[in-house]
């Protein structure tokens, strides 16, 4: 129920204006989002890179409404992926690229953030949002991969025709989510989405594609180290996902321990929707944000 409203409340304009003039936010913002700019971005992916972690950087902005917001979204992440050391990998949202304008429109920019993204030795993540542009996203995908054959795509395990993607995708940059929003006919129960997670898991790891383990689950990352040894894949054969901002301490100590791990490092001015939904993950972090709605 608190959830549901959560995600509700991340749609809505009128609490967004009244969270993001609030001072009290900056500090939850700043605890989950590497600041507004991509020399923001860059500083914290160095100081990641330190550590010995991976990256993945995400523009913040969802749903441009017309063509001019697509193609700045384009001229972002082109600057964005200037600054960015080999092996970074950027993280897009289809939407932003004009999905809900056109398949075509977005196709057509996406493979352009790919092709830079490779010259300059990076990749490229298609992430998964609201599930009307579900089917979208994977037409989206396998007509890139004709090109860009690295470029990769998110499933979230709430839908149930999540391992039937799974098994469809081969040889593919596969990262598995539980999933961040809602949907018609979506596993609801964490022990179904769980599930769902696990038998997708399964099949990722013991087929050909490359899986992008997306979980701060604890228990979800002891079944995916245990099923990459039942299938023979070492510490180079998947990689473990975490959010910038959670569990760091956890991120530290798998990449100490030889891991793959990579942070999702989001940035930008339009944090609100992103921010809403990992409190919605977080109710800890509630209290924070309801004093920064009712000191208004
Ligand atoms: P969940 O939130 O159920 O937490 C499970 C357990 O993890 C908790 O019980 C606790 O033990 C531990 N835990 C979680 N947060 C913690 C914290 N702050 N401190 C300590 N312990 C904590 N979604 C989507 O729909 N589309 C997408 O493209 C993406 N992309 C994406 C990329 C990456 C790299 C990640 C990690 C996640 C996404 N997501 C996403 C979000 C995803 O779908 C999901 O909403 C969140 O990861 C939260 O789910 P968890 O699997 O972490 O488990």
């Amino acid at each position: 129920m608190l959830r549901q409203a959560m995600l509700a409340l991340s749609k809505s304009r009128r609490a967004e204006r009244l969270v993001t003039t609030s001072p009290l936010t900056a500090d939850v913002v700043a605890r989950y989002v590497a600041g507004r700019g991509a020399g923001d971005a860059a500083a914290t992916v160095q100081e990641l890179t330190r550590k010995g972690l991976l990256v993945t950087v995400a523009r913040l902005g969802e749903e441009v409404t017309d063509e001019e917001g697509a193609e700045a979204a384009v001229g972002a992440y082109l600057s964005l992926l200037d600054r960015l050391p080999a092996g970074a990998d950027v993280s897009v949202k289809l939407t932003a690229l004009g999905l809900r304008l056109s398949q075509r429109l977005a196709l057509g920019h996406a493979d352009r953030i790919c092709a830079a993204a490779a010259a300059r030795g990076l990749t490229v993540t298609l992430d998964a949002e609201e599930h009307d542009t579900v089917a979208g996203l994977h037409a989206v995908h396998t007509a890139l991969r004709r090109e860009h054959p690295d470029v990769g795509v998110v499933v979230q395990a709430y839908l149930p025709d999540s391992l039937d993607r799974c098994e469809k995708l081969s040889g593919a940059r596969v990262r598995l989510c539980k999933g961040a929003y809602t949907a018609p006919g979506a596993y609801a129960r964490r022990a179904d989405i769980d599930r769902s997670f696990v038998r997708c898991l399964r099949v990722l790891m013991a087929g050909t594609c490359y899986p992008m383990v997306a979980t701060h689950d604890p228990r979800l990352l002891r079944i995916a180290a245990t099923l990459a040894v039942l299938d023979g894949r070492d510490q180079t054969g998947y990689e473990l996902q975490m959010l910038y901002g959670v569990r760091p301490a956890e991120q530290a100590r798998q990449a100490q321990l030889g891991a793959r791990m990579r942070v999702y490092v989001p940035y930008g001015d339009d944090w609100y929707p992103y921010l809403v939904r990992r409190l919605a993950e977080r109710p800890g972090n509630l209290a924070f944000f309801l004093r920064s709605l009712v000191s208004r």
